[in-house]
């Protein structure tokens, strides 16, 4: 994030990257110009809010209006001040900022070391700097500096340059998302433009190859070559009358779920059964379908592949987007890439190495992310901005949407009749109702259940068919929330080596549909001492109201799960917005 405005530099960067913690929050740290030309730096590993009280102490000379911040997911480097952003380079004249991995920077850094720059932190993107130090050195013209240090970059970066003598700030992009913004109160440049949207009405993004001079008149260099800004696109509607830092964001998201699936379904209800929400996306006929995507999306993929199959007979497969490479694309395919953020790199490259012409369709929920604009047809989840890093509320969305989906391309195509798909969205036009009442249940029954478990070092999850993802979804909130191990399976493959796992205690988290199967699979825990809490049909710990004809299958079993996750870990005193280690977008392969 950057910004060239009057003055406040600090206090704009604070905000915006406040919005902007959802990318990592390792570490944060700010570079502003102050009054007697040099340039102040504050860096911490506490979250972004820590940033503005460094500010606040400081004794200098008077900030001003032009500066750069950055809150960081650590990929290469431990988590410590040296390695927090912005890093500068020897002559303390450059400071940078950067998102993405330079792949080269090894070679780099030798090199540079050889020629004598002193390195002060572990992390690739100080190579940068140092870059851009030895251009400008040769050019004195920073434009052209940044310009020819990218050159020698490969692999991915959004950067911003500031030039602490000169003042001028100069930003590129290369695979990593940015944007730049002038408004009354000046320039900014963000690489969301969520950090940014209370200020500006505007904004132009960055392609791969550009270099951008950040002065009045935007210098926009394409792969070296001068050219026009491209066009605006109008910033979304500014949500901060969302409270970021308050500690509540997930609780608040599992809250809002019914309401989030009843916007989706108010969206697209009257568009399903009658194939027009297909037949909108204007993509052609398919006869199988490939999920692409990550973590919880790739679940709800899953669920909406399996829904796919059992109500249209098509052949599905999911593919997690960081093993997309070189899986076969049939002819007759369609490729669905779900992403939340749809900055997710994985799904990006996964996308980017589909065979070219191969139809592919994104379900995103946020309309102005990459993946949205690299892809031509696209659905966009009204789940509503989800702060919380545990993807909760847009699950729910995603399943719903998909759900839509599905069932309208089967009517388009001819596969399924009006009646059969009106009986379908029927039943789905309940699901906040069951949501609602899953919720309650949980409510009730989960003090006792942490109880239970508090001490527990490991999880099983278990569900069949339909409720497979389910039980995947459970183990893999829990993971992230609680710090410790949650395993899924299938409960018919627990018998073929992970019932080792099972001994006297062992919590078993079973997402029970009613499907028969499931009463031997329980009883082979019990009889090894596992300690079963079922999750679905009326006689479990945690009863669900749960549909037979749902194409979404036990989606109402989800709210339990999440609770779990979220109770256990409030529980055991951690931070369940920010779980640790992780990020909201992933945005590095
Ligand atoms: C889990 C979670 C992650 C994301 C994954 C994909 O709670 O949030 O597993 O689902 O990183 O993110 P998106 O959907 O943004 O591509």
């Amino acid at each position: 994030m950057a910004c060239r405005t009057t003055a406040g530099a600090a206090d704009y960067l604070v905000a915006g990257l406040t919005m902007l913690e959802y990318r990592g929050y390792d570490s944060a740290g700010l570079a502003v110009s102050a009054a007697d030309g040099s340039t102040a730096v504050f860096r911490t590993t506490q979250r972004v809010n820590a940033l503005h009280d460094l500010a606040k102490a400081w004794g200098g000379p008077s900030l001003g209006g032009i500066g750069i911040g950055h809150t960081r997911w650590a990929t290469h480097g431990g988590v410590r001040v040296a390695n927090a952003h912005p890093h500068q380079d020897c002559l303390r004249r450059l400071s940078v900022v950067h998102n993405g991995i330079i792949d080269n920077a090894p070679h780099l850094r030798a090199e540079l070391q050889q020629l004598g720059h002193v390195f002060q932190s572990d992390v690739d993107s100080e190579v940068i700097c140092h870059l851009v130090e030895d251009a400008l050195a040769t050019t004195g013209d920073l434009l052209e500096a940044v310009n020819r240090t990218v050159q020698q970059l490969t692999g991915s970066w959004a950067i911003v340059v500031l030039d602490g003598e000169t003042r001028r700030m100069v930003a590129a992009a290369h695979r990593s998302p940015l944007l730049v913004a002038h408004s009354d109160r000046g320039m900014f440049l963000a690489s969301d433009v969520s950090a940014i949207a209370d200020w500006v009405d505007e904004f132009h993004i960055l392609d791969d190859g550009d270099v951008v001079e950040v002065s009045d008149d935007l210098v926009w260099l394409r792969d070296g070559v001068a050219v026009d800004a491209p066009d605006p696109i109008a910033s979304p509607t500014q949500t901060s009358g969302r409270r970021l830092d308050a500690g509540d964001h997930m609780a608040s998201e599992i809250d809002e779920q019914p309401e989030a699936a009843a916007r989706v379904l108010n969206d697209i209800g009257s568009l399903i059964a009658n194939g027009a929400l297909w037949r909108g996306l204007g993509l052609p006929r398919f006869d199988r379908l490939r999920v692409v995507a990550c973590g919880t999306s790739l679940h709800a993929g899953q669920v909406i592949g399996a829904g796919l199959s059992k109500l249209g007979g098509l052949a599905h497969s999911v593919v997690v987007a960081s093993e997309a490479a070189g899986s076969v694309v049939e002819p007759g395919t369609l490729t669905l890439a779900i992403s939340q953020s749809g900055e997710t790199a994985d799904v990006l490259r996964a996308i980017e190495e589909s065979p070219p012409g191969a139809p592919v369709l994104a379900l995103v929920n946020n309309a102005h992310s990459t993946l949205a604009r690299k892809v031509g047809s696209v659905l966009v989840c009204p789940a509503g901005p989800e702060v919380g890093v545990a993807a909760t509320k847009t699950f729910v969305c995603q399943v719903l949407m998909g759900a839509g989906l599905v069932i309208s391309a089967l009517v388009a195509s001819g596969r399924m009749s009006q009646t059969t798909a009106r009986a379908l969205v029927d039943d789905l036009a309940q699901t906040p109702e069951r949501l609602a009442a899953a919720a309650d249940s949980a409510r009730l029954a989960l003090p006792g259940v942490i109880q239970d478990v508090r001490s527990a070092n490991g999880f099983i999850f278990l569900g069949r068919g339909a409720a497979v993802p389910y039980a995947a979804e459970g183990a893999l909130k829990l993971k992230e929330l609680t710090y410790r191990w949650a395993e899924a399976y299938p409960a018919g493959e627990l018998k073929h080596g992970p019932l080792a796992l099972v001994e006297d205690g062992t919590p078993v988290v079973v997402v029970d549909d009613a499907d028969p199967r499931l009463v031997g699979n329980i009883a082979e825990v019990s009889a090894r001492g596992g300690r079963i809490l079922t999750i679905g049909q009326p006689g479990s710990r945690i009863e669900v109201p749960l549909s037979k004809h749902s194409p979404c299958g036990p989606l109402e079993a989800v709210v339990p799960l999440q609770l779990l996750a979220l109770n256990l870990a409030a529980d055991l005193g951690f931070d369940v917005d920010k779980p640790r280690n992780l990020a909201k977008s992933v945005t590095v392969d």
